[in-house]
């Protein structure tokens, strides 16, 4: 059985991306070998064509892929119920905002709004694609308790994650997220490193399978007092397991997506890092450990103010990077937006105006010509939260 499988996998690789030629008759017929092959299998131009568009300069991606708790969180700061239709009206509001698509390339959706559609009707991966945003899809279940650490946890979903792939590719998403935590306090223990990769792993194999281009986010939490050099050993290990698993899963890293957490000293250190520290410390690790066939790392916010977010992504563009550097944020991009809207229907116009700004800001900040003058109070507050959920 194992053995048959194998051979099914070795037929599969020895396709070419886009070529019409075999592997074998390649070898056999020509000494020159141009071409370089990438395990092909179904989707795999369209996988590539995906990474490569949300990767596209100047843009990044909105993340609205708050589970139904979480989202009842960002609605309760606002004094509003965590009702469906609260949640489709803010979501609605997120993304209907004309011409976000100048900053924003893709979007990650919870699985009910990937269903849902305007109060007029209009589905809501419809309204993404008229503004050329690629509709993606939150695919985890959640975090659970990882029996046998030192009191960490581990991401589930990977059971019938196949078909609910499908489905999704179906419906319109077109790339993948799948969100693990690292806790540098907690240890962390070599049994949780592994799990986080080897999950990860598994996730974007199965991704790929199914159309949908997996976004690889192992997020180092910014709990801790530690130093920021701290931060850069967790790092390295985990993403040094986390490629080890991918590549033995025979994913295809020209398919893929990271969301790393940038390389910060923890929340609670003594002393806080410049955007300038925190741009060499991250960009040395990940080049360290991330080959360039990878097109796009899209950072994530973790707790950072809306402003500490984006210059420190500017700070990582400021010279050129062997890939597509720029932001997958969820807090550092809904913050002002919920403020301003406070769930009144008059304030939609100003909310989306100033969803734009923020988007604005960090396209300015993936091409490295983003300036902070100007920024707003509540654009400055920070957002970490001890021991947060997603
Ligand atoms: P933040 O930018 O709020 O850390 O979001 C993390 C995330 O995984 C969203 O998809």
């Amino acid at each position: 059985m194992a053995c048959a499988s194998f051979a099914k996998l070795n037929a599969a690789s020895s396709q070419w991306i886009g070529g019409q030629q075999s592997f074998s008759q390649r070898n056999r017929s020509s000494t020159a070998r141009v071409s370089v092959p990438i395990r092909a299998k179904a989707y795999t131009d369209e996988l590539v064509q995906t990474a490569k568009s949300i990767a596209s300069p100047g843009r990044g991606i909105l993340a609205i892929d708050e589970s139904n708790a979480t989202c009842g969180k960002r609605l309760a700061s606002i004094g509003l119920d965590n009702t469906e239709a609260n949640r489709q009206a803010y979501r609605q509001l997120l993304l209907t905002t004309p011409g976000l698509g100048e900053y924003i390339s893709g979007a990650i959706l919870f699985e009910e709004t990937l269903y849902q559609s305007t109060t007029d009707g209009k589905k809501f991966v419809d309204c993404l694609r008229d503004e050329k945003i690629v509709p993606g899809i939150k695919v985890d279940k959640g975090l659970v308790p990882l029996p046998g650490s030192n009191n960490e946890s581990w991401c589930q979903g990977l059971d019938g994650l196949a078909s609910r792939s499908a489905e999704y590719y179906k419906q319109g998403a077109r790339f993948a997220k799948w969100r693990t935590v690292v806790s540098i306090p907690c240890g962390p223990s070599a049994l949780a490193v592994k799990e986080a990769a080897w999950g990860l792993a598994r996730y974007a194999a199965i991704s790929q399978d199914n159309g949908l281009v997996p976004i690889v986010e192992p997020e180092i939490l910014l709990d801790g007092e530690h130093p920021i050099e701290r931060t850069l050993e967790v790092a390295e290990k985990v993403w040094s397991e986390v490629f080890y698993y991918l590549a033995e899963n025979n994913v295809v890293f020209e398919g893929i997506l990271l969301k790393p957490s940038m390389v910060t000293p923890g929340a609670e250190h003594k002393q806080k890092a410049s955007p300038e520290t925190i741009a060499k410390f991250t960009l040395t690790m990940l080049k360290r450990r991330v080959p360039p066939a990878v097109p796009g790392i899209m950072f994530l916010s973790g707790g950072q103010s809306e402003a500490e977010a984006t210059l420190n992504l500017n700070a990582m563009n400021q010279s050129p990077n062997p890939w597509h550097v720029s932001f997958s944020y969820a807090r550092a991009l809904q913050n002002t937006v919920l403020k301003t809207w406070q769930g009144h229907p008059e304030n939609i116009e100003a909310a989306q105006k100033s969803l734009l700004v923020r988007a604005k800001a960090n396209s300015l900040a993936q091409l490295g010509k983003y300036s902070a003058e100007g920024e707003s109070e509540e654009a400055r507050k920070g957002m970490f939260v001890k021991g947060y959920t997603y």
